[in-house]
């Protein structure tokens, strides 16, 4: 038996793990003293690295084994919940919902996520000309990240890239062959390929070996892109030459393998590869930005005819812009938290929405009930939801400004100015739109970007010599309400908190 264990993993580099204590315990006491936070834990990081690990070496690991069940006898717990990740269920804003389907030749899936385009249709006009307004779905659970790609009808729309499978797959095995053991070659030529054949070079969704260095379990990013993103964004910023896998904290780690692919990208030049456009930034309006000075669009849009972006689950970008990532939490806080197994303490290997785990994801650390912690995620959420619901009202209408003006026959140099106006709109509107937490990684940031949105909609109205509708006053009705609040547990709910303590 052997006792080898994330805690032996982590003291490799013990400066970096204190420096998480002390953040944690800075963020904490400065949420004491300035917002009246009670009830933050403040050795909740302390108490997560006493965590003990010990498993059985059943099977030897190395950098060949892509398989998840031959990891899962070393450490079955872990596997156990990985094995989770097929389960199915809806939050009020978030989660997925298994919508049965009968199996054809062509697509085997026996169930699907919600239809998102059936539930607002507003999202076919945005995307008119360009292969999402004919399928997209909510997204599910890991388990179901290369069937949902290999079948979604997109890919009868357009044939899409090899480099799609970047952030679908177990990839590491794939970039080691390819490359002959040089990981950057190996991914240039899985962007060279066409879909089908980057998919026969892979096997499984997502996979131990993706986060996991086999010999030691540290942490570790394996996604070229997401080290070349990074290196861009930390130059811009004064750090040369960064590299994840050397230079991050033990915390950053934590939310870095995931920013493997919960992130912004695009296609870049003609051998299309995979490009995460931070260097100018995280921010929406950095990497629109970043955008119109690189030149790319992703797509024409046919009623309009300005050429467009498209945004992609922009969650670490948003998540880097909220309070929680300013307090050190990871994204495995909050989406793999630690769980109980007899005596032991495991990361929980079901990686799906909090809020379907509020114990262990929320109350570590907020100790209040779990309904006023769903109580104010969804507030959030509904706030969210209501600014964007408002801001697509006016992109659509812009939309169909441009459309009728065109008809009407405006040239395109009269409509050159209310087409960038509609590109920036929608490129900022879809920021939020297509990052899943629906506002709760960073509300007042989501704000902002909505607003963003609107105010470029309306500056295209103007240009075409258009005025939007008139709104009524909106006032105290839900989703309109004040956006003051501060953390669960702050004074203003103290009462109800204190409830059976
Ligand atoms: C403080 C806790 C917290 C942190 C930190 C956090 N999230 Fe979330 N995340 C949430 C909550 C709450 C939701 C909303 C879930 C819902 O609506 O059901 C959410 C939603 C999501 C969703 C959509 C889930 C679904 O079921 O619809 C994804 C994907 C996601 N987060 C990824 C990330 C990534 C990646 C990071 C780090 C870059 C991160 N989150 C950091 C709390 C967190
Ligand atoms: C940078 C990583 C990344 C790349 C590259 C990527 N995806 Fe995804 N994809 C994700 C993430 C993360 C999700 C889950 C979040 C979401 O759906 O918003 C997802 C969700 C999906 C879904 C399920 C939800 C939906 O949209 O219906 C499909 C299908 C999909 N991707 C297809 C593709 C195709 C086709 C390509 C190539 C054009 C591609 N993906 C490239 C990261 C990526
Ligand atoms: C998307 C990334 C990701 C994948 C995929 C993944 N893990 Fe982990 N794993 C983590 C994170 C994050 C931690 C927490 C590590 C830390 O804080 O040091 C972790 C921790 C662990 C630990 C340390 C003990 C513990 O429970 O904290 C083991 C063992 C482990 N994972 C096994 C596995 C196995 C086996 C698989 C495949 C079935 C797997 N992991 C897949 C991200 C991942
Ligand atoms: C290799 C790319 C990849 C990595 C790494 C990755 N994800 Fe995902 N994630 C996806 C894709 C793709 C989907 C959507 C799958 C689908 O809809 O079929 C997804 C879905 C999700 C969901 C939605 C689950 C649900 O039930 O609705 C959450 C939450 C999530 N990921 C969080 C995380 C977190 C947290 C991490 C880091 C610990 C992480 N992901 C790492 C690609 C990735
Ligand atoms: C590791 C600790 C930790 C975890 C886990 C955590 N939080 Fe927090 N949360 C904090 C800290 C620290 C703050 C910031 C407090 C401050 O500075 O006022 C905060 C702030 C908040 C706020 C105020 C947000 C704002 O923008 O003002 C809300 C709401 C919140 N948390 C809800 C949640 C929910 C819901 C979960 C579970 C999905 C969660 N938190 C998980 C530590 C945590």
């Amino acid at each position: 038996m052997s006792d080898n264990d994330s805690t032996e993993a982590r003291s490799a580099t013990p400066t970096k793990t204190s420096g998480v204590r002390r953040l944690a315990l800075v963020a904490a006491v400065a949420a004491l003293g300035s917002a009246g936070l009670v009830g933050l834990l403040v050795n909740v990081f302390e108490k997560k690295t006493e965590a003990r690990n010990p498993f059985f070496r059943v099977v030897e690991l190395n950098e060949t084994t892509d398989d998840p069940a031959v990891w899962g006898r070393n450490f079955p717990l872990q596997y156990d919940g990985y094995r989770r990740t097929v389960d199915m269920q809806r939050t009020r804003w978030g989660g997925s919902e298994a919508m049965r389907r009968t199996p054809t030749s062509r697509d085997p899936r026996e169930t699907v996520a919600q239809d998102r385009l059936a539930e607002d249709p507003d999202l076919r006009t945005m995307w008119a000309g360009y292969a999402f307004a004919v399928d997209f779905r909510e997204e599910r659970g890991h388990a179901y990240m290369l069937t949902d790609q290999e079948h979604t009808q997109r890919q009868q729309v357009v044939r899409q890239p090899g480099t799609c499978i970047h952030c679908h797959a177990s990839a590491w095995t794939a970039y080691r062959r390819l490359g002959n053991g040089d990981i950057t070659r190996g991914f240039e030529a899985l962007n060279h390929m066409s879909y089908a054949e980057a998919r026969a070079n892979v096997q499984h969704p997502v996979a131990c070996i993706d986060c996991h260095d086999p010999a030691t379990m540290a942490l570790r990013v394996t996604r070229p892109a997401f080290i070349e993103g990074i290196r861009s964004y930390m130059a811009a910023r004064g750090r040369p030459n960064f590299d994840p896998n050397r230079d991050a904290t033990h915390q950053e780690m934590r939310s870095y393998v995931c920013g493997q692919c919960h992130v912004e990208y695009y296609f870049r030049g003609a051998d299309k590869r995979l490009t995460y456009p931070w260097s100018n930034g995280l921010r929406a309006d950095d990497i629109l930005a970043y955008y119109e000075r690189d030149g790319h669009r992703d797509f024409t849009h046919s009623e309009s005819g300005a050429r467009v972006l498209k945004a992609q689950h922009p969650e670490f970008e948003m998540y880097n812009q909220g309070i929680h990532a300013r307090a050190g939490v990871a994204c495995a806080d909050c989406h793999m938290p630690y769980r109980r197994e007899g005596g032991l303490k495991v990361t929980d290997h079901h990686v799906r929405s909090p809020l379907l785990n509020i114990a262990n994801s929320c109350q570590t650390c907020h100790r209040v009930s779990e309904g006023e912690l769903r109580d104010r995620a969804e507030a959030i959420q509904t706030r969210t939801h209501t600014m964007r619901d408002r801001a697509m009202d006016v992109l659509v209408e812009l939309i169909h400004g441009i459309g009728a003006a065109r008809t009407g026959g405006a040239t395109d140099e009269q409509l050159a100015g209310a087409r960038v106006e509609q590109m920036r709109a929608q490129f900022l509107l879809d920021f939020v739109e297509a990052e899943n937490s629906s506002g709760f990684h960073a509300p007042g940031e989501a704000a902002r970007v909505l607003f963003l949105s609107i105010d470029h909609a309306h500056q295209g109205l103007r240009a075409i010599g258009a005025s939007p509708s008139l709104v009524p006053l909106r006032t105290g009705d839900a989703g309109y309400e004040s956006m003051d609040g501060g953390a669960p547990g702050d004074a203003s709910i103290d009462a109800s908190a204190r409830d059976g303590r």
